[in-house]
Order: C-alpha cells, then sequence, then structure tokens
C-alpha cells in the first residue's frame, strides 16, 4: 500500500478531545516496561541530571509515565499544536499524582524548530523518546534530522509508531477493530494515521543510506515498528 501523508499536527479541539479521552494506557505501560528493560540490558540508570524529552507529547500521556517513572529526572514534553499541549497542562493539573509531576514541564514548538531555540541551552538529552508521531512527519529527513541534532553520544533514543498495513484490505480490517472500541473522529484519524505510517523497509533504508546504521529498527508485533538507539 502506498504511503498517504496526513497533516502533521493535530490541532482541531474534537480531535484533541477524542485522543485524548480514549484509553491507550494498555500500549503506554508496555512502552515504559520495554524502555525499561532497555536500561536493564544495557545497564544504563537515569538520575538527577538526567533530562528526557517527549518529542509529539499530545495530551502527555507518555510524558507523565516517564515523569512518574524516573522521578528524579527532568521530563519535557514537547508538541506543535498548541491544543494539544493546552490539553496536557491542564491534564497535569487534574492529575491525581500532581506531585509526583514536579519534574515535568511543556513546552510547544515543531520538533523542526527544537535545536535551533536552543530550549535545554546545550543540556544533553538522556533519553529522547516519541510515540505515534513519525507517521505524521510528512519527509522522514525531518524526523532523523531532528534526533539527530538533539542527540549526544549518552542521548538514548526511543521512538515507536504504527507499521504501514500491507494492504488496504487490512488497513480495512484494523479501522473496523478500531471502530468497537473508539468513536467515530478516533476510528478515522487512525485509519489516517495507518496510511501515513512508514513500512519496516522505509524506517531501515533511510537509516541505512544516512549514516544513522547505529540506530536498530525492528518490528513490535504485526502493527508496530521501534527506532532505538544512539545516533
Ligand atoms: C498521535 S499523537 C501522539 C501523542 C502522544 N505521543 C501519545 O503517544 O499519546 C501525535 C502528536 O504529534 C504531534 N506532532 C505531529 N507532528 C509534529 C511536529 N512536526 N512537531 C511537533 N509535534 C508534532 C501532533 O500534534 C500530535 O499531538
Amino acid at each position: 500500500m502506498d504511503r498517504i501523508p496526513e497533516p502533521e499536527l493535530m490541532v482541531e479541539k474534537e480531535q484533541v478531545i477524542s485522543y485524548d479521552e480514549a484509553d491507550f494506557s494498555e500500549g503506554e505501560v508496555n512502552l515504559i516496561n520495554q524502555i525499561n528493560h532497555y536500561f536493564l540490558r544495557k545497564n544504563v540508570s537515569l538520575s538527577e541530571k538526567d533530562l528526557i524529552v517527549d518529542l509529539g507529547c499530545g495530551p502527555g500521556n507518555i510524558s507523565e509515565k516517564l515523569a512518574i517513572n524516573w522521578p528524579n529526572t527532568e521530563v519535557v514534553g514537547i508538541d506543535g499544536s498548541k491544543e494539544m499541549i493546552l490539553r496536557a497542562e491542564y491534564n497535569k493539573n487534574i492529575s491525581t499524582n500532581q506531585k509526583k509531576l514536579k519534574n515535568l514541564r511543556y513546552i510547544c514548538s515543531d520538533i523542526k524548530d527544537i535545536k535551533s531555540n536552543n530550549f535545554f541551552l546545550d543540556r544533553d538529552i538522556s533519553l529522547l523518546v516519541s510515540n505515534s508521531l513519525i507517521h505524521h512527519i510528512t519527509n522522514l529527513e525531518d524526523f532523523f534530522n531532528t534526533i539527530r541534532s538533539l542527540s549526544s553520544n549518552i542521548t538514548v533514543n526511543f521512538h515507536k509508531d504504527l507499521k504501514r498495513p500491507l494492504d488496504e484490505k487490512s488497513a480495512l480490517e484494523l479501522k473496523a477493530q478500531c471502530s468497537t472500541k473508539y468513536n467515530e473522529i478516533l476510528t478515522n484519524d487512525y485509519y489516517a494515521s495507518l496510511r501515513a505510517s512508514y513500512t519496516f523497509k522505509e524506517l531501515k533504508n533511510f537509516t541505512l543510506e544516512n549514516d544513522l546504521s547505529s540506530l536498530d529498527v525492528f518490528e513490535d508485533g504485526d502493527n508496530y515498528l521501534i527506532v532505538y538507539g544512539n545516533v
């Protein structure tokens, strides 16, 4: 199936609310466990001086879990959509875990502008994360240029996203499954996301052809891809 790009930023209020109200907690907990697993394997531990950045943080579900899981670090969630950042701030303020989120802050910025704005005052990022972001990015160069420019030799990258289905029939089956759990707006967004996603081959070839082969690209189950490692 050919890739059909979708708009990068999620800016519509109804779209933001539908996304925020859906329960993706199983996948989110899974992602934190996967990062923990890799850290254990590589003997990495994070402490006070460490900075974690969540790119395309949306309403902050992953950012909050990162902040709670690594309470001694500083966590920054970044999204280019003002509406999403407002939602993330709101969620942080009403959270029953509010006291545990003091190490979390949000910035509204397109990922392509982060480096030039020097938000981190040249501090090294220890963990650079994204979930369900890559498929939004129209050109893969923009995503990989961003993570390359934000990474230093200590940065562990962990980026998880949807994998593009093989054909339209498979995409429609996944859409139908989604519609049993979520509303129409979210179901349509999910279908658009599936069609905008990249394939394993596209991500892998990009890393090989652009001097990024230290990044591992692998399939996670039938429907997800992970980009992991140092740049
Ligand atoms: C599908 S949501 C994922 C949100 C969150 N990471 C999660 O897993 O719940 C994708 C988010 O990426 C943001 N986004 C897309 N393109 C972006 C860009 N170029 N710069 C910054 N944020 C972007 C969108 O606005 C949206 O909030």
